[in-house]
């Protein structure tokens, strides 16, 4: 977080942290510059923390400052080791997102030259960097910003870094590699941030940043953007389409409960203008023309975390609908394994924050391969879109807490659109058909909120099984992608031990781990779903049941064949096989959210995790 203007730069950049929070972080920092000094205080852990120190030893009031949220890499979560990072005659302050990849022969060469270093951090070095660079420059304007490029020249790995100077006290300079950074423009102040989430309060019209270039921004300058040799370039604005309130609490518990209840809008909104009048799709936004997607022979679907489990589903409706190859893929892997692509090669990339640095990467070697790209993201302006061929964002609002859920839903909604849009462009299927199909998304808001409205047995069953050691998910064809799920969600917010297997693949190993009473949660498939395999998930919660297991059993209105086997059943509404996971799932988020509630857990920032990974 970065500020310049006439408000008190010291409330406005630490509520900016406050709302960059949800990204997760384990130390705060801060710096300001005023009356020809630069001061700053940094502490380990939570906000709070931070504003302990400050409470004893107020900085003093300015007109610029800079803020840091760390999640620590190198270096432990130390006060030390706490952003903001000074140089050695602490005249430069610096923050840092990102890895640095050569600060070790920086540090050297700093070292070398007498710097006495003070930290374990990569980031370190960029203070001294700048320090030096400044020095070595004329005087005159754009004098800090000239040292910001001098020594982004210098650096390898993925960075942003924001810099204040003590001789420059109406400037902060930023420079962005890889990592996020968005610039705010209000009515005389300009702000820096990781998102826009930490000045919406205060404007709601942004910049986007492009790679490898250098910000200044500057009370009677205002905003200039250059690359990292100088030559000017044009930002592209944007107004942001949601303001501060929809990135608050409203009166629930938790961001996630929040997240979750609004999942029927989130939906509703990533369908609304995509399904036309005459039961087809119309995706104005998919850049790629109709043959390019006439084409296509092959699909990688390619994302982490949560995001991977929207790409499992993707894999089922898009095989189904398109009869194209898919394979999903972890960002992580992808690109590591020499993947085949080529120009007949969609690659869809999804990302909720559109900041991942394992998918931008594997986004940037597909593209390197010629495949063409296609970005599913909910965060306007972040890099993932800005460098794919064509986007096709979920309009689920800012999602705040860790834990995706609303992103989640909209992911799946959107890849269901990528699916039938194609079937549609390649006259794989017959206008009824996709009209049909059309008609089933419509119905999924209400299936969703019909979910949502039934949830106190949930809430219920959460504490009955809050003090369990182990949790096993089992789904089958697109309600594996849900189990996994399921276990994900409960691992990351109540850290209870949770796998999700394949149902089919029980009776190959997973089964000796049931014993008297580990919960047992079953995805159940529809009745009327293809080749029986309804039955043969039956056959598996009786399987289990019969070793002790205490089941607990997801399956839809009217099947009746689950309830002899069910220790707690939960009933979600019928729909097409393929679109069940849209409601499968919204038990399982309840479900993990209330047991991390019922055991005294941060919902929202829970222990390790960051929202947005922008480090590799
Ligand atoms: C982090 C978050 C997860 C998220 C994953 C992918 O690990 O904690 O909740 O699913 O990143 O994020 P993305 O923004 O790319 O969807």
């Amino acid at each position: 977080m970065g500020y310049v203007g006439p408000r008190d730069a010291r409330d406005v950049v630490l509520e900016g942290l406050r709302r960059l929070e949800y990204r997760g972080y384990d130390s705060a920092g801060i710096a300001v510059v005023a009356d020809g000094t630069l001061t700053s205080a940094k502490k380990a852990g939570k906000l709070a923390n931070l504003e302990k120190v400050l409470a004893d030893q107020p900085l003093p009031a300015a007109t610029i400052g800079i803020g840091h949220t760390r999640w620590a890499t190198h270096g432990g979560p130390t006060d030390r080791n706490a952003h903001p990072h000074l140089s050695a005659d602490g005249t430069v302050a610096v923050i840092h997102n990102g890895i640095i990849e050569n600060f070790a022969v920086l540090r050297a060469e700093c070292e070398s030259s007498g710097v006495e270093f003070t930290s374990d951090t990569d980031t370190e070095v960029t203070a001294h960097l700048l320090a030096a660079a400044y020095t070595a420059l004329p005087e005159g304007p754009g004098r800090l910003a000239e040292a910001m490029r001098t020594v982004s020249r210098r650096l390898e790995g993925a960075f942003t870094l924001v810099a204040t100077c003590v001789a420059e006290p109406d400037t902060v300079v930023a420079s962005r590699r890889s990592s996020p950074l968005v610039v705010g423009v209000g009515d005389g102040e300009y702000f820096l941030g990781s998102d826009v989430a930490a000045f919406i309060g205060h404007t709601r019209e942004a910049l986007e940043l492009g790679q490898d270039q250098v910000v200044e921004i500057d009370r009677t300058r205002g905003v200039t953007v250059t690359d990292f040799h100088g030559a000017t370039v044009q930002p592209t604005a944007y107004t942001v389409d949601w303001d501060a309130e929809a990135a608050e609490k409203g009166g629930y518990d938790w961001f996630m409960l929040k997240e979750i209840a609004e999942q029927p809008r989130a939906i509703a909104d990533t369908l609304l203008g995509r399904l036309g009048a005459n039961g087809g799709l119309v995706l104005d936004e998919v850049r790629l023309s109709d043959q390019e997607l006439r084409d296509i022979d092959k699909i990688f679907v390619v994302s982490c975390g949560t995001s991977f489990h929207a790409g499992l589903i993707a894999k089922y409706a898009i095989e189904h609908w398109t009869r194209i190859p898919v394979e999903v893929e972890l960002a992580s892997e992808f690109r590591y394994r020499d993947p085949v692509l080529d120009r007949s090669t969609l690659v869809v990339v999804i990302s909720q924050s559109g900041e991942t640095m394992d998918t931008l990467m594997a986004l940037r070697h597909a593209r390197d391969q010629k495949a063409r790209v296609l970005a599913i993201c909910n965060a306007n302006g972040s890099t993932i879109p800005r460098e794919s061929d064509a986007v096709l964002y979920t309009h689920a609002g800012p999602e705040v807490a860790v834990a995706s859920t609303k992103g989640f839903l909209t992911q799946i909604v959107a890849c269901y659109l990528v699916g039938l849009f194609l079937a549609q462009v390649r006259g794989v299927k017959y206008e009824d058909e996709v009209a049909a199909i059309v008609a089933d998304l419509r119905r999924l808001p209400d299936a969703v909120a019909e979910v949502l409205a039934g949830m106190d047995a949930v809430r219920e069953l959460a504490r009955e099984l809050a003090d369990a050691n182990t949790i096993l998910f089992l789904g089958r064809h697109v309600g594996y992608p849900v189990a996994l799920e399921g276990a994900l969600k409960l691992k990351e917010l109540a850290y209870i031990h949770a796998e999700g297997f394949a149902a089919g693949e029980l009776k190959h190993g997973p089964i000796a781990v049931v014993d008297q009473g580990t919960p047992v949660i079953v995805v159940v498939p529809s009745p009327n779903s293809r080749e029986s395999v309804h039955g043969k998930v039956v056959s598996n919660i009786q399987e289990v049941r019969a070793r002790g297991a205490r089941t607990i059993v997801i399956a839809e209105e009217g099947d009746e064949a689950v309830v002899p086997f069910a220790d707690h059943l939960i009933r979600v509404p019928r729909l097409p096989t393929l679109l069940a996971p849209v409601v499968t799932v919204v038990p399982l988020q309840v479900l993990a959210c209330e047991i991390a509630d019922t055991r005294g857990l941060d919902v929202d920032q829970p222990r390790n995790l960051a929202k947005s990974v922008t480090v590799e």
